[in-house]
């Protein structure tokens, strides 16, 4: 079964061809990171509009990579939530009307299941039962996977999610958008140990997460560099390094303690911020001591993307699920509510 896959939830247009057979064909990414970043973060009418621009010319790219016309296409998946209403819109109805259009089923995906699964495009894929941990700009949650559409929440933020403190303190910090790659650069050439910063919510027993009061704890160290007239390049990266470590190791110890409640020793990591070198690290380090194993998809496919899209769609479609002809898309979504395979 080959399937087009369509991803508009936030700023990036993804595309892809997956096929059942033979795997992933083509995948292709417009980011709309440069016309969000002179705002400081997405603005989400600009976001629809430029999905609409984007979406029929990546579709052909993915078509011409794959060496394939639009009639070899047996279905089509598309993000149906959570997200950007209107961005999510164009998704829908783009794939909506090709569907009407080339008569073949489509099918609406969560967008972090379609994360979730994107380890199983990578050469040795994770096997049921696992733990995962999904960290994006959205979600930060701990999950129990016992299938496809077998999910069991365990833990989740109360407050921000870990990218979207990623993305606030940068911001604070004066930095770029998005803000996790900036502070990941920064990191790199912090000087261990000169600021230490709190490990929230590691010191009671749960699986909850809280980011926000880290976010502040960061700002008020740098403004109080900043006060003591050491503003220097070199604070800022003992600063973000400081920061980084603090989540690094929460989200570790929370992975541990799913791990151990669990009784599984297979942890898969998922959404932008499992891009993150020092996460991988760290969550490497912490599963070779239980004898596990951690799986994660390549950078490219951490963020959001076409295939991921594509990937989970085609599982579900497999299993005979599709949708009617009406667009709908959901802003919010739990992912416990999803049908099991
Ligand atoms: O999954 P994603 O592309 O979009 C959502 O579904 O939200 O995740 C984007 C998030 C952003 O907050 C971004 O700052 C963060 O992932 N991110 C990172 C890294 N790369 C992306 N955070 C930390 N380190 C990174 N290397
Ligand atoms: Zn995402």
């Amino acid at each position: 079964m080959l399937v087009l896959g369509l991803e508009t939830s936030c700023d990036e247009t993804g595309v892809a061809l997956y096929d059942s057979e033979r795997g992933l064909l083509a995948d292709a990414l417009f980011s709309q990171i440069d016309l969000h970043r002179a705002y400081g973060g997405v603005v989400p009418e600009l976001a629809s509009r430029d999905h609409v621009k984007r979406m029929l010319p990546l579709i052909r790219q993915v078509l011409d990579e794959a060496g394939c016309v639009a009639t070899d296409i047996d279905a089509i998946a598309y993000t149906a939530g959570p997200g950007l209403v209107g961005a999510l819109l164009v998704g829908a109805s783009c794939a909506q009307a090709l569907a009407f259009a080339w008569d073949i089923p489509a099918i609406g995906v969560h967008h972090m299941e379609g994360h979730l699964l994107a380890p199983m495009l990578e050469p040795t894929p994770p096997t049921f039962p696992f733990v995962a941990l999904l960290v994006s700009g959205g979600h930060t949650q701990l999950v129990r996977v016992d299938g496809i559409g077998q999910y069991q929440l365990l833990g989740e933020s109360l407050d921000d999610a870990a990218g979207e403190a990623f993305d606030k303190t940068a911001k604070l910090m004066g930095l770029r958008y998005p803000g996790g790659p900036e502070i990941a650069r920064l990191a790199e050439l912090g000087i261990p140990g000169r600021f230490v910063f709190p490990r929230p919510m590691t010191d009671r027993p749960g699986l909850d997460f809280s980011f926000s009061g880290l976010k502040t704890f960061t700002l008020n160290t740098w403004q109080q560099c900043q006060n003591s007239g050491d503003d220097s390049e070199q604070s800022r990266r003992d600063v973000a390094l400081a920061f980084q470590q603090a989540v690094v190791e929460t989200l570790t110890i929370k992975c541990r303690r799913a791990l151990k409640q669990t009784g599984l020793n297979s942890l898969v990591i998922a959404g932008g911020v499992s891009a993150n070198r020092a996460l991988r690290t760290s969550l490497e380090d912490m599963t070779a001591a239980l004898k596990g194993n951690v799986f994660y998809a390549r950078p490219a496919f951490c963020t959001d993307n076409g295939a991921m899209i594509a990937y989970a769609g085609c599982q579900r479609l497999l299993a005979g699920q599709h949708e009617d002809l009406a667009i709908t898309v959901q802003a919010r979504w739990p992912m416990e509510q999803l049908p099991a395979l």
